[in-house]
């Protein structure tokens, strides 16, 4: 080849080059302008806001709600629950205000002087503050279509027959999340364990995320749990394998994260304990996993927990009283301790999932709460705006921690969708069975559904990561 070729590939090169920058900025610049108007087809959704204030009055700081399906069975359920919702009326012209998302601080984004200019953004935009936007694209998969959807949050299939709930986007104000991109997911995490750790709310989470996965795969028989098991609340360990990127997805579970144990007492009684300043017996599974996605607080409401007599042990004392939020408090900080000393930053990616809203209307999870017949998203209100204290102690441990930690900050995400909980629909009710309208599940979640959004936020972080790595390092 001749130098002069060369050079005038170069040169062509050079115009191409320039040509795509320049169409690149028409198009952001135009989608900028594009999305406000977007958003205001929110406005069009009616308000119908129940009063979920009730709720917050009873614990306004305390984590509620539970794991129902994992714990409600032990627990008498009040003849009272079969009761029609009440519908509210916290509609305010804050409505208004939780809908629209704001015109950007710069329009003008494709600022090629600097050519970081959107790693900027990313790295300023605050992923969980943002609305739901309606979306006809959704959801990324078809309902009853994944296998690993295990019954409890299968809800269209236990014949659920609304269906809106399925159709929301989450957008994040400062910035737009990458579109998901299943294979590409599949190819970052190549070679790589990914690991949720926590309670069933963790397996909701790795539920979805195992449906969001496999609709990369063309052949969806290259992906299977390894010991072959499916997906049950009995079962505590799961582990599947995807054959064509040698990379695994599991789920441990640990209700509280520290170690549970039990104790004999004087009427030879066994009883549940927690050391809260021991790392829960699973942690040696922790180790092997190169991103960990970790979360407790549902278990911290229930009974024994809350109460706290003659459950909580430290240094092997029992302490015959102990405040739970306290206790909370120091298991975190067990947990915090653990990942500082067993976790390599620089090989390891850590996540913390924030506390996942309930919807319980006139009760709790095991006090006749329900959640039925709720097919919108509440647009506004006191209770999108709480943040329980218990996430505040997750915020203060992360902050102290020299791990980086990122925290997956759901809460006020998941406080929107009081429409996105099974409800009844935790169990087969369809060929004529009769829906019961007790034991309602109103803290999990239907699949597909909310906790999509939770892991595309994961697919997003690891997206920007790379895009804010590459620009520090270059
Ligand atoms: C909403 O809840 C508040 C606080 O519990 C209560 O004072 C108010 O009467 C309720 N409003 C309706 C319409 O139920
Ligand atoms: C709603 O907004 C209107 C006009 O801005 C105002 O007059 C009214 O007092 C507001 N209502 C509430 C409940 O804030
Ligand atoms: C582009 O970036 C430069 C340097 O960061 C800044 O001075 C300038 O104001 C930016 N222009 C626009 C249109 O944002
Ligand atoms: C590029 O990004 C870095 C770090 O965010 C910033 O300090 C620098 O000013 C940016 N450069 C331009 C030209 O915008
Ligand atoms: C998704 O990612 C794969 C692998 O990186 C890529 O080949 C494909 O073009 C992407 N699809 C879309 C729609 O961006
Ligand atoms: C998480 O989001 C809440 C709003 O729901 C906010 O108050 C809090 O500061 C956020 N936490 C962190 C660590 O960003």
């Amino acid at each position: 080849m001749a130098n002069s070729s060369t050079l005038k590939n170069r040169y062509s090169f050079t115009t191409l080059f320039f040509i795509f920058l320049f169409l690149l900025s028409i198009f952001l610049f135009n989608k900028r302008h594009l999305e406000p108007s977007l958003s205001l087809y929110r406005n069009f959704f009616p308000h119908s806001n129940t009063n979920m204030s009730l709720l917050e009055s009873t614990s306004p700081d305390a984590v509620t709600g539970a794991d129902p399906p994992d714990s409600s069975t032990h627990l008498p359920i009040p003849p009272n629950s079969e009761m029609e919702p009440k519908e509210g009326n916290i509609a305010t012209n804050s409505t208004i205000h939780a809908l629209s998302v704001e015109n950007e601080r710069n329009p003008t984004t494709a600022n090629e002087s600097g050519g970081n200019s959107s790693t900027e953004r990313t790295e300023k935009c605050d992923f969980f503050k943002g609305s739901w936007l309606r979306d006809e694209d959704y959801p990324i998969y078809k309902p009853g279509s994944c296998p690993y959807v295990d019954e409890a949050f299968d809800c269209q299939t236990n014949g659920r027959p609304d269906f809106d709930y399925l159709k929301w986007r989450w957008k994040p104000d400062g910035c737009d999340l990458p579109m998901f991109n299943a294979s590409d997911f599949l190819e970052r995490l190549r070679g790589k364990r990914l690991m949720l750790i926590g309670d069933s709310m963790n397996r909701n989470q790795f539920e979805s995320i195992l449906c969001l996965l496999r609709e990369g795969l063309p052949d969806k028989s290259k992906m299977y749990e390894i010991h072959g098991h499916r997906i049950t609340k009995g079962r505590g360990y799961f582990a599947f394998k995807f054959e064509d990127y040698g990379c695994t997805v599991e789920f441990v579970r640990s209700h509280f994260l520290v170690k549970e144990g039990v104790r004999i007492d004087g009427q030879g009684n066994s009883n549940p304990t927690l050391s809260i300043d021991q790392i829960d017996k699973t942690a040696k599974r922790w180790k092997r996993a190169d991103i960990l996605v970790f979360n407790t607080g549902h278990w911290w409401t229930h009974g024994k927990t809350s109460r706290g007599k003659n459950y909580y042990k430290e240094g092997g004392f029992l302490y015959p009283k102990f405040d739970a939020v306290e206790a909370y408090q120091r298991a975190l900080m067990t947990w915090a301790k653990w990942i500082d000393q067993n976790v390599d930053p620089a090989k390891q990616l850590v996540f913390y999932r924030g506390y996942s809203s309930a919807h319980f209307r006139g009760g709790d999870w095991d006090s006749g709460g329900t959640c039925n017949g709720e097919t919108d998203p509440i647009l506004s209100g006191a209770f999108i705006n709480t943040y329980p204290l218990k996430m505040k102690i997750v915020d203060k441990v992360i902050q102290q921690m020299t791990t980086p930690v990122i925290l997956l900050n759901v809460t006020r995400l998941t406080s929107f969708r009081k429409d996105g909980h099974p409800s009844v629909y935790g169990k087969n009710v369809a060929n004529g069975r009769t829906v019961s309208l007790r034991r309602q599940d109103c803290s999990h979640w239907c699949l597909p559904g909310i906790p999509d959004a939770w892991n595309e936020l994961i697919y997003a972080t690891l997206v920007f990561q790379q895009t804010t790595s590459k620009s520090q390092r270059y």
